[in-house]
């Protein structure tokens, strides 16, 4: 297969998802990247307190927001381009890492298909995540890897990605702690020299850029990294997102993750660990591969999306072993496995990108519509966990909206409870405290249907308009199958 040909697969493949793919997964897709960047360019919006903490790299974000401003100056910004344009971005991103994963992993049919295939990477893989970019550039960085017996014989660019992945996501260097060591001892040249000519130099400029650029759009001397670290694991405000058993990422996250590739993914395990001797590259990447996992599994703070950056290694060395098995067996039988996987992916690919979760997405374009009408006297209030929607990015109107905060407890305050869960306590006097008997209340209510009954006495004064399917399994209590919206009657 030529390159050109793996790489118009691959394109296809995450272009579709970018169009495909209409569910929300997490909040920070919008609230750590559109919402930020339409901040940046059109100056109304809502940033997050890791914004004001200073705990993210604005790198990120300010490619989107370059995007955004193009759009603004050639009379473009229209919202479904601020939507599809940053996925669209991210896609061609995946989908050189696709390219780049390919070749790393032998330029076979199978790597290719096994890429192109994984149903999770399919679901995250146009997302303006933070965890999709650092998945797309550690597969980058793992294809310039010199790994020992490859033919490649650039020894620096692998650094500079990490070191950019170091920058916008401490966390995911995690992967590459493992990776440095196994380069250090292997490469020809003595670890300290490598150390001092190329590691140093090389980490230290990608640093000092970003401390430069995070400093000059916050507008004070901060080191992203550092505030990020702290806040996250010496303060631990991470576990106030939930914490999880130490086994939940062998329980859920990697079964759930690999689906169907939990197969091949056991298989190789026995095969490299049984003959250690000649698979040496691959037994490091599984040790990698346990590395980040234990640690992963140390933090209380659990997610599905944490396990992105080491999807790639997973994939990889599946699927040089299902090339290698396929070597030897008969064409039935290599069938069937492609089959079986194809389907053992398409299906939660399907569920998940187009029917499981969408509500809070699909309701943003009736708001659209309801605050462009009017938006003087358009209020929304959105009574759900916090940030369940994005906002101004697919709003894109300057109107008055209001939500649930779930701030941590970042000044320590002793029996502190954030809004949201002050709110599910107890709903009518969450809404006494916060508006007048007389008025002044929201011209809009958006709600799921599991918390009506909660909130009757407020929608004594509200009619229902809009009534949109969410989700068949709600992830929690707070969430519903439907998601509502309620208007105010006296405004008709
Ligand atoms: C958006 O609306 C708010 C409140 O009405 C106002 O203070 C702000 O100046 C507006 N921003 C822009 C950019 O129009």
């Amino acid at each position: 297969m030529k390159n050109l040909d793996a790489f118009l697969i691959l394109l296809a493949v995450r272009l579709a998802s970018v169009f495909i793919v209409q569910t929300s997964f997490v909040p920070d897709e919008y609230w750590q990247s559109l919402e930020v960047a339409h901040n940046i360019v059109f100056k109304y919006g809502y940033l997050t307190w890791e914004w004001s903490k200073g705990i993210r790299s604005y790198i990120p974000p300010l490619v989107v927001a370059a995007f955004y401003k193009i759009l603004q100056i050639i009379g473009l910004d229209t919202v479904t381009n601020l939507i599809y344009g940053p996925r669209i971005l991210q896609a061609f991103l995946s989908s050189y890492s696709d390219l780049c994963f390919y070749k790393w992993s032998g330029c076979t049919k199978w790597g290719v298909f096994y890429i192109a295939t994984s149903w999770f990477w399919f679901y995250t893989g146009s997302r303006t995540l933070i965890n999709t970019l650092e998945c797309a550039l550690t597969t980058i960085a793992l294809s310039k890897y010199p790994w020992p017996g490859s033919a490649a014989d650039d020894k620096s660019t692998f650094i500079w990605i990490v070191a950019l992945i170091f920058v916008i996501r401490p966390t995911s260097a995690l992967v590459w702690v493992p990776l440095v060591i196994y380069h250090l001892a292997v490469n020809k040249e003595s670890p300290l020299d490598t150390i001092v000519n190329r590691y140093v130099p090389i980490g230290a400029s990608v640093l000092f850029l970003s401390i430069l650029l995070d400093s000059l759009v916050h507008g004070y001397f901060v080191v992203t990294v550092y505030e990020f670290l702290k806040f996250n694991i010496l303060e631990d405000v991470a576990s106030f997102y939930g914490v999880q058993p130490w086994y939940w990422y062998l329980s859920a996250g990697l079964p759930a993750v690999l689906g169907i590739g939990m197969v091949p993914f056991v298989l190789v395990t026995i095969v490299v660990v049984k003959n250690r001797q000649i698979h040496q590259n691959e037994l490091v990447i599984l040790g990698t591969v346990v590395f980040s996992v234990l640690v992963y599994s140390c933090l209380p703070h659990k997610e599905f999306r944490f396990l992105l950056p080491i999807l790639p290694l997973i994939l990889h060395v599946s699927s040089r072993y299902l090339s290698a098995w396929s070597r030897k067996a008969n064409s039935l039988h290599i069938w069937i496995a492609a089959i079986v996987i194809l389907i053992g992916n398409a299906v939660p690919a399907w569920y998940f990108s187009v029917v499981h979760q969408r509500g809070t997405l699909d309701v943003m374009y009736p708001l659209r519509e309801i605050a462009l009408e009017n938006p003087k006297n358009t209020s929304l209030l959105f009574l759900m966990p916090c940030h369940s929607t994005p906002l101004y990015s697919y709003l894109h109107v300057n109107v008055t909206t209001r939500f649930l905060t779930c701030t941590p407890n970042l000044s320590k305050v002793s029996g502190y409870v954030d809004e949201a869960d002050m709110f599910y306590r107890n709903p009518s006097r969450w809404w006494q405290q916060n508006y007048s008997p007389t008025g002044g209340w929201p011209s809009h209510i958006i709600s799921f249907d599991s918390l009506v009954p909660s909130i009757s006495d407020i929608l004594s004064r509200y009619k229902l308009t809009h009534q949109i399917y969410h989700t068949s399994i709600p992830e929690s209590t707070r969430v519903g199958r439907y998601v509502l919206v309620h208007e105010r009657i006296d405004i008709l």
